[in-house]
């Protein structure tokens, strides 16, 4: 399967933006609509304000036994109830990039338990990850979220509880884009 996808941000597509916040860094342009293509990259000519592109690919981090806990719990993205999707670019630091692999690991589960917390959330958020960091675009990952909107609050509590934590002493710039299907 193509592991390639495309979010454009502009005046088309089944997600409605209902919020975009810039965190940390620049922002991105506000969008009435968002579209995901997958596989051929979509390209910045078209309409859009602005495309993202990333790629699913491997982990990095995750443990047999956690890779094994996921798969039990995670939900599949596109269940009807779910309704609300969030988009959040993140990228993080060059400190971050120069570590070791191991110490990121120490960072992202045994001191921040990105894993652990995210867990808890699962099944009423299901997600994807995307990488874009070696692929020239500005943010390092694309993380896609889908959850139904009696979970809103629960969704608000997953980020409170992760954008406290020491891997989040890494992140540079984030964007927060809350969406509605239509
Ligand atoms: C990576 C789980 C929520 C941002 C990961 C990884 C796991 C995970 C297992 C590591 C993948 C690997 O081994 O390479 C979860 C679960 C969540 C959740 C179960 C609950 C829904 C979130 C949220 C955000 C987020 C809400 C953003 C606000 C990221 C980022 C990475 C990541 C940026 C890549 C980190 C890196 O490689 O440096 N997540 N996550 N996650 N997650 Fe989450």
């Amino acid at each position: 399967m193509d592991n390639r996808y495309s979010f454009l941000g502009g005046k088309r597509g089944p997600w409605r933006v209902a919020r975009l916040d810039g965190l940390r860094g620049e922002g991105l342009e506000a969008v009435e609509r968002l579209q995901i293509v997958q596989g051929e990259w979509a390209e910045s000519a078209s309409e859009a304000a602005w495309v993202l592109r990333g790629l699913t690919s491997n982990v990095r981090y995750a443990t047999r036994p956690e890779v094994d806990a996921l798969r039990e719990r995670q939900p599949a993205l596109a269940r009807p109830e779910a309704r609300y999707a969030a988009l959040i670019p993140i990228k993080k630091s060059a400190r971050w990039w120069e570590l070791a692999q191991d110490e990121r690991r120490a960072i992202f589960e045994e001191t921040s338990h990105h894993t652990a917390i995210g867990m808890e959330f699962l099944p009423a958020v299901a997600r994807r990850l995307h990488h874009c960091r070696d692929i020239g675009e500005p943010f390092d990952f694309l993380t896609w979220f889908e959850y139904a909107p009696e979970h809103t609050r629960a969704f608000e509590d997953l980020l409170d509880r992760l954008r406290v934590t020491r891997e989040w002493d890494f992140v540079e710039r984030e964007v927060d884009i809350r969406l509605v299907r239509i």
